[in-house]
């Protein structure tokens, strides 16, 4: 079984989210000791975003070696999402979604004839056999009947995409309200780190 470690906050020794994906992957490893482990820091080693040249060089253009370099850290991180059977992602809020470096990563994992398909019967997932665990954490609040809610744009992307892509066992756990104040942001992480505790072994 392989477990696929993905962060991509910048506030790196400060962030929330960080420390709940961590606390995920530390759960499932000591339930699951033959875990093989990979980890990718999104913010550390980021992906380009993608341009024409990526575009033409997948419709079979020649790449010049720059981007070559860059198709070929692309190609590493489709295969390596493929071939987990769990993957965990540190996913933090910015300007109402994901930050741009995990945008870059999930273009490079969004493949037609791998990670999903167009049928006769529209698009269809091909990654369905993954469980993706999420660790959100937001400076404020954005549930159902608060004032925010419409600018919610983290949890309900991820949703969309990872539904689009066939994953079933999407799991997400939330830490709200960081930027309220230092009491909160402890109450939220110290309920999100008891909820990677508490999770599924498998
Ligand atoms: C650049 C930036 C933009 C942010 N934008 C939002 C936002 O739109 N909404 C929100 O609720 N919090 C926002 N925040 C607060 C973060 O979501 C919050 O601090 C969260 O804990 C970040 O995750 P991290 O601690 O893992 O980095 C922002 C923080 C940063 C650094």
């Amino acid at each position: 079984m392989k477990l696929l470690h993905i962060d991509s906050s910048v506030l790196r020794p400060h962030s929330v989210s960080r420390k709940v994906s961590s606390a995920i992957v530390e759960r499932l490893k000591r339930a699951t000791p033959s875990l093989e482990l990979a980890y990718r820091d999104l913010t550390t080693a980021p992906l380009a975003h993608l341009s024409g040249q990526h575009l033409a060089a997948a419709q079979g253009a020649t790449a010049e070696a720059a981007l070559q370099e860059d198709l070929t850290a692309g190609q590493a991180a489709l295969e390596e999402f493929l071939a987990a059977d769990i993957v965990v992602l540190g996913a933090p809020m910015y300007n109402f979604t994901i930050p741009s470096q995990l945008k870059a990563w999930i273009d490079r994992i969004m493949v037609a004839g791998k990670t999903f398909a167009y049928g006769a019967n529209g698009p269809q997932g091909l990654a369905g056999n993954k469980r993706v665990i999420v660790a959100i954490s937001r400076g404020g609040f954005y549930g159902a009947g608060t004032p925010a809610a419409a600018l919610e744009h983290l949890e309900t992307y991820l949703r969309g995409v990872f539904g689009f892509i066939g994953v079933s066992r999407l799991e997400f756990i939330s830490a709200d309200g960081i930027q309220v104040g230092p009491e909160h942001r402890e109450k939220a992480l110290t309920s999100a780190l008891e909820a990677a505790t508490n999770l599924h072994a498998a």
